[in-house]
């Protein structure tokens, strides 16, 4: 028997990154890969990577710099880009680092059996084609290896918004859907494995529209209904929504369909109407907060979170102030805040720059009232009767960690619930970054 290679996987970037890693790793398991948490042990080091912001791409090449010495002690390894970066770089990864073997785009993950084969050989490969297939169809997977109780599904992919600072368009393609029946037996598979919480993605994933058994189009809203039937799932999510794609059966599903946790991540970028225009997002301040209101009003317990850009080109004081007034306005339960990031080939990219010092200063100014939001709201579950799905043993003996509806971490001391176990508890206490429980009888 030989000994299997071993594969080492390193992701960056958002949730759907994530669950490419997972396929690729399955993927590259069909080759006779096993996967390492360790670099130094690999025969294979795939690093999957994001260019959403400056940062997260050039930490690609300081991460391949370290890499580099590893593949002088060990000429066999093979080092690969995956990602978002593979995608909008390509073969100029390999110029910049030469010792980078392969080049893979996110669209063409299911060719990467015989790019292995052609590095086996030798060779270098390179792929950043949109081919029409569904990649993810093509991906094997290993039907019965367990699963931790909460999974990724990739439901959509791609973008056709253009917002003007944003690469996603460029990187991940034009906006496409799985058809219904694909992801209900993925869904299917993923509960016989274990899972009982599936959050679904797409980078609009609201904007969902793949084909139903009988051809018709269903909407994200069909797919949620599907998916609460299914046998051993308890827990549905989905990430990330744009504002212009939140239909009204999506809001009915969010009072209706029992398996729907009440949490959306409904994205604004900025509270300034000017803003909004200027970064082509179609929606204004007030048609944002007139959706929140509808959905709470579908939904009272809703917990949202956003994302906001900070310093975009043009972007004044005034506009600025405008959207800490709409931070105030919704209270978020979360919110993710960027300092604007150029990006060549964006439109954004040619504007008048915001002065770097303005922009930190607005970076930290928005931070400050996001983590007192968020430090609020945690503090109001104390005292709430909530439900946690268990992930795993907590840091102190007898201790378990889970997450509440509300994606709140919330840890108990009871050494007798099970991975996997949806626990009855009492929110005691909030901590920083996390909630403690005591189990309701
Ligand atoms: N599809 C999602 C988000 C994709 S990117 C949506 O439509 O909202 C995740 C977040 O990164 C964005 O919501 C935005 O806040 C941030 N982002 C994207 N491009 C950026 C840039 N050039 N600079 C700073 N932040 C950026
Ligand atoms: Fe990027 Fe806008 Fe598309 Fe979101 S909707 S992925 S921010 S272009
Ligand atoms: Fe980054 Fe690509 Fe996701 S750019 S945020 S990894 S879609």
């Amino acid at each position: 028997m030989t000994t299997p290679k071993k594969l080492f996987i390193k992701t960056y970037g958002c949730q759907m990154n994530v669950y490419d890693s997972e396929r690729m790793a399955e993927t590259l398991g069909g080759e006779g890969y096993v996967q390492t948490e360790v670099a130094e042990d690999a025969d294979m080091i795939l690093l999957n990577t994001c260019h959403i912001r400056e940062k997260a791409a050039e930490k690609v090449y300081s991460e391949l710099g370290r890499l580099k010495p590893l593949k002088a002690a060990k000429p066999d390894l093979k080092i690969g880009v995956a990602g978002c970066v593979a995608q909008a770089e390509g073969e100029e990864i390999m110029r910049r680092q030469p010792a980078v073997d392969l080049v893979v785009g996110p669209q063409t993950y299911h060719r990467l059996p015989q790019m292995e084969a052609a590095l086996r050989q030798g060779k270098k490969a390179l792929d950043t084609d949109f081919p029409e297939e569904d990649k993810f169809e093509k991906m094997k997977s290993r039907p019965k290896a367990k699963r931790a109780p909460s999974a990724f599904l990739t439901v959509q992919e791609g973008c056709d918004k253009f917002c003007a600072f944003c690469v996603v368009p460029y990187t991940r393609g034009a906006e496409v859907s799985r058809p219904v029946d694909r992801v209900l037996s993925e869904a299917r598979d993923l509960a016989s494995r274990g899972v009982r919480e599936i959050t679904l993605l797409g980078q609009n994933v609201n904007a969902y529209h793949g084909a139903g058994a009988d051809g018709s189009e269903k909407t994200l809203a069909d797919l949620i209904w599907a998916l609460n039937e299914v046998e051993g799932l308890e827990r549905i999510r989905f990430t990330t929504s744009h504002p212009n794609d939140m239909q009204d059966d999506l809001l009915q599903a969010h009072r209706d369909c029992p398996k729907l946790m009440p949490y959306l991540h409904l994205p604004v970028q900025s509270g300034s109407d000017k803003i909004l225009k200027r970064m082509n997002r179609s929606h204004t301040a007030e048609s944002y907060l007139q959706i929140i209101d509808r959905l709470r009003a579908a939904r009272p317990d809703i917990l949202l979170s956003g994302d906001f850009i900070v310093g975009f080109p043009e972007e004044t004081e005034e506009d600025f102030q405008a959207t800490l007034e709409l931070i105030r306005q919704v209270n978020y339960g979360y919110a993710y805040s960027f300092k604007y990031s150029t990006r060549p080939g964006t439109p954004a990219a040619e504007r008048a720059q915001v002065d770097p010092d303005e922009a930190d200063d607005r970076l930290q100014r928005i931070q400050a009232l996001i983590t007192e939001q968020q430090q609020a709201i945690q503090a109001s579950m104390v005292g709430r009767d909530l439900n946690v799905l268990i992930e795993k043993p907590g840091r102190f003996d007898g201790q378990m960690v889970g997450k509440s509806e509300y994606l709140h971490a919330v840890h108990i001391d009871d050494s007798t619930a099970k991975i996997g176990d949806i626990v009855p508890v009492r929110i005691t206490e909030a901590k920083r970054n996390s909630l403690a429980a005591v189990t309701r009888e």
